[in-house]
């Protein structure tokens, strides 16, 4: 039986369902160098490497970057555990999961392309009678580039109903935004423990260990992999030095360790291959540690929205939690942007998202709620994709509805939570997604055809304008 012991810090209570309280506590900030010892004393001082640790733990050195990078940019951690990661048995390549994809690029035939908008029904948990965890019901969806490249990203469904027992998963490609759709996620780490639930966002960076629980049962949810980068806020520019996700939500797990002698397994996924390894221990014994490349969870109903107050439609750059640079300067490779319960007040505005054909490629999802305005039956644990430069925007009855409607403050999005992976890289989507889960459904074009010229109708107007210009009146070929 594995003996436990934690720290304490300052407790997360925030938009709780009394249901869905979190057991765990943990210490705030986002980018903090943290320190968090379960047995009060443990950490070294002034040093991180004495020739002798207290009570003859290891301890062992990871980093998230170079070691030369910048200050900002410099992610690294010291763990001081009961026994270090390289006491293990060797590797075994595990058979490819057919439904876990990694390489994007238009050369892999398990990939393809779509120049139209895609749209999924809520994906389909595992049948009741098949055990399946969290790494096991890694469904891909879409994705750009290569682990190899260190520059791209991947969409993933997780599709679990069982709990992860001695067994952790370590994936050395990128780093994982979690967010659970349905069921919490109770998540131990190598750096303590988090529990997430629906409305949460958890990041768990490159090669960290961790394990998931499923303390609601049957579990679904979405994941952003990004390569190559980390995650970080946006810059705030004119807004000063507050609002949208403030560092101090960000919630970090407080050190906590197991007593447990017994046979474990670690996969790990690398360069998209699973690879699985044994060891008489838990990984999951570290007593004290430091650093700033740990991983954290964000309540989203925290973040502080903001948008026009006057006139006009702000781009949606104003809804991005969490963003990751590309390695093109001022080009995000991912935002993570979120619609959330707000005010909707512009005066004199077409208030909904203008027609667009952005260089953007957009993936939603909607964690819970109704996302309203879509003609396409977008549910909770569901999906929808353009690609870049695809147009879109609402239909005409919304179109009209917002014409013509009288513009008074309302609340919108209220008791939702959606949404959008958007990045600036075009993306591939899977055979999973595109044939696989059954889920795909095409908007259909027709729904368009109401979107009719309503100009030609001003054919008399116009002329009697340029009549009045001293300019030449149009053709009457025109007229309708
Ligand atoms: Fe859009």
């Amino acid at each position: 039986m594995p003996l436990s012991a934690s720290g304490t810090s300052a407790q997360s209570s925030f938009f709780i369902r009394s249901e869905e309280k979190d057991p765990y506590q943990y210490q705030v900030g986002f980018g903090n160098r943290f320190a968090s010892e379960a047995i009060p004393g443990t950490l070294p001082v002034g040093q991180n490497s004495p020739q002798k640790c207290k009570y003859d733990l290891y301890a062992e050195g990871m980093t998230g970057a170079s070691f030369v990078a910048p200050r900002a940019e410099n992610y690294s951690a010291w763990l001081y555990r009961i026994r270090p990661s390289v006491a293990h048995q060797g590797f075994v390549r595990l058979p490819d999961n057919p439904d876990l994809e990694s390489c994007f690029l238009p050369l892999n035939p398990k990939v393809h392309v779509s120049p139209t908008q895609l749209a999924w029904h809520p994906f389909e948990l595992p049948p009741d009678g098949e055990k399946v965890d969290f790494v096991q019901g890694l469904k891909t969806i879409a994705g750009n580039g290569d682990p190899t490249l260190h520059e791209g990203l991947a969409v993933h469904m997780y599709l679990a109903n069982t709990s992860m027992e001695r067994k952790a998963f370590c994936n050395t490609d990128g780093d994982l935004l979690i967010l659970p759709q349905q069921g919490r996620l109770d998540i131990q780490t190598e750096f303590g423990k988090l529990m997430v639930r629906s409305g949460e966002l958890c990041v768990i960076q490159r090669g960290m260990k961790f394990k998931v629980l499923l303390p609601d049962g049957p579990s679904r949810g979405y994941i952003q992999e990004i390569y190559g980068e980390h995650y970080t806020l946006p810059e705030l520019g004119p807004l000063g030095g507050y609002g949208l996700a403030n560092p101090r939500d960000f919630e970090s797990p407080l050190a906590s360790f197991d007593i447990d002698q017994s046979p474990w397994t670690i996969i790990y996924k690398v360069c998209g291959q699973l690879h699985e390894c044994s060891q008489e221990h838990t990984p999951f014994d570290v007593v004290a540690w430091h650093g700033n490349y740990v991983p954290y969870k964000y309540a989203l109903e925290k973040f502080i929205n903001v948008g026009s107050i006057s006139k006009d439609h702000i781009d949606p750059s104003i809804f991005c939690v969490l963003t990751a640079k590309s390695k093109q300067p001022g080009v995000p490779l991912a935002d993570f942007l979120i619609f959330s319960p707000r005010w909707d007040v512009a005066s004199g505005t077409f208030r909904p998202p203008y027609y667009h054909r952005n260089s953007a490629t957009e993936f939603m999802g909607l964690l819970y709620g109704v996302y309203g305005g879509r003609s396409d039956g977008f549910q909770p644990g569901g999906a929808s994709y353009e690609t870049g430069f695809c147009p879109h925007g609402v239909s005409y009855e919304e179109f009209k509805k917002a014409s013509e409607g009288e513009l008074v403050p309302r609340r919108i999005s209220e008791g939702t939570i959606a949404f959008m992976f958007e990045s600036s890289m075009m993306f591939t989507i899977t055979d999973f997604a595109m044939k696989r889960s059954g889920k795909l459904h095409m908007h259909e074009p027709k729904m368009w055809d109401n979107l009719k010229g309503q100009f030609l109708n001003h054919i008399d107007e116009v002329n009697a304008d340029l009549k009045a210009a001293g300019l030449a009146p149009l053709g009457a070929e025109l007229k309708q």
